[in-house]
């Protein structure tokens, strides 16, 4: 994996890289083995399709999809993996989060993600434009997701989620993902990702906590949050 990703940094070193050079640049290597027709579409990038297709689904199944995440949040954002995933990620829905999943978690959906675009890439590539990435990309954008991915609490550790602010905790930040370790931010950190997630909720139809539930929920954070960078 380290030799690899020297290999692409060197492809693209130098220059200031666009995005879509990184991904040309990868495309030649995967053309060698999946033919010109994939490279053409990747030069060209996602179909035009793209923006239709995407406010299409959203609409249709907004409650399924990633609520989406600023680029400029992105951890690492110049990096290869990170890049990968604002091209292959946005053509069906709003940018994902690495920390939507556990590394435990990452593997299968990536597997039915990429399954998805080999589908739509294949017989229907034409109409919709859908690019797939290649294996190599696959192992980046893996290898990328699971660093960064979201941390597991260890309740065991927690005796105070009994009380009350630890019970509010639990109930609502558990709805979309694994329950969070405290320790993954400061308590400076804390309550923009409460209110980034607040955000989520209201995107995605979940239940989000009123006022009060969430001033608790930020302080048991911040009591075990990080201390230090
Ligand atoms: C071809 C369209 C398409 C592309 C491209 C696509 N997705 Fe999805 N994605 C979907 C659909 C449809 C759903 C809702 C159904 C489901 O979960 O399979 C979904 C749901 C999701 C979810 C929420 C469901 C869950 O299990 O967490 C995540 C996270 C996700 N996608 C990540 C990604 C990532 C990462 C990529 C890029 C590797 C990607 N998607 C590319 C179609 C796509
Ligand atoms: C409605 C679904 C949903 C709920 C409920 C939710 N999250 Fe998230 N969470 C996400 C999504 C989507 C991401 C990935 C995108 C992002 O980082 O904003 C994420 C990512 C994270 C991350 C990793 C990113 C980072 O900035 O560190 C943390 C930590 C996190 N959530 C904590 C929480 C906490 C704490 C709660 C309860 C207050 C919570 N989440 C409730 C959807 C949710």
């Amino acid at each position: 994996m380290r030799t690899t990703r020297r290999g692409i940094s060197r492809l693209t070193a130098g220059a200031a890289v666009a995005f879509s050079l990184l991904v040309s640049s990868l495309a030649v290597g995967l053309a060698r083995a999946e033919g010109a027709t994939k490279l053409a579409q990747d030069m060209m990038g996602p179909g035009m399709m793209g923006p239709m297709h995407r406010n299409m689904m959203q609409r249709m199944m907004g409650g399924a999809l990633p609520p989406g995440i600023d680029p400029a949040l992105l951890p690492e954002p110049d990096s290869a993996g990170a890049r990968i995933l604002q091209y292959y990620c946005v053509q069906c829905h709003n940018l994902p989060g690495p920390g939507m999943h556990t590394a435990a978690g990452w593997p299968p959906v990536l597997g039915r993600m990429n399954m998805r675009m080999r589908m739509m890439g294949g017989m229907m590539g034409g109409m919709m434009g859908v690019v797939a990435p290649s294996r190599i990309e696959l192992d980046i954008l893996l290898d990328y997701l699971q660093k960064h991915a979201q941390e597991p609490i260890d309740a065991a550790k927690y005796p105070d989620l009994n009380t009350q602010a630890g019970q509010a905790f639990s109930t609502s930040c558990v709805q979309c993902h694994a329950l969070p370790d405290p320790r993954q931010h400061t308590a400076q950190e804390w309550p923009a990702v409460v209110g980034r997630m607040r955000g989520h909720e209201a995107a995605m139809g979940k239940f989000v906590p009123d006022k009060t539930t969430t001033a608790e929920i930020i302080d048991f954070l911040r009591r075990h949050g990080r201390t230090r960078e």
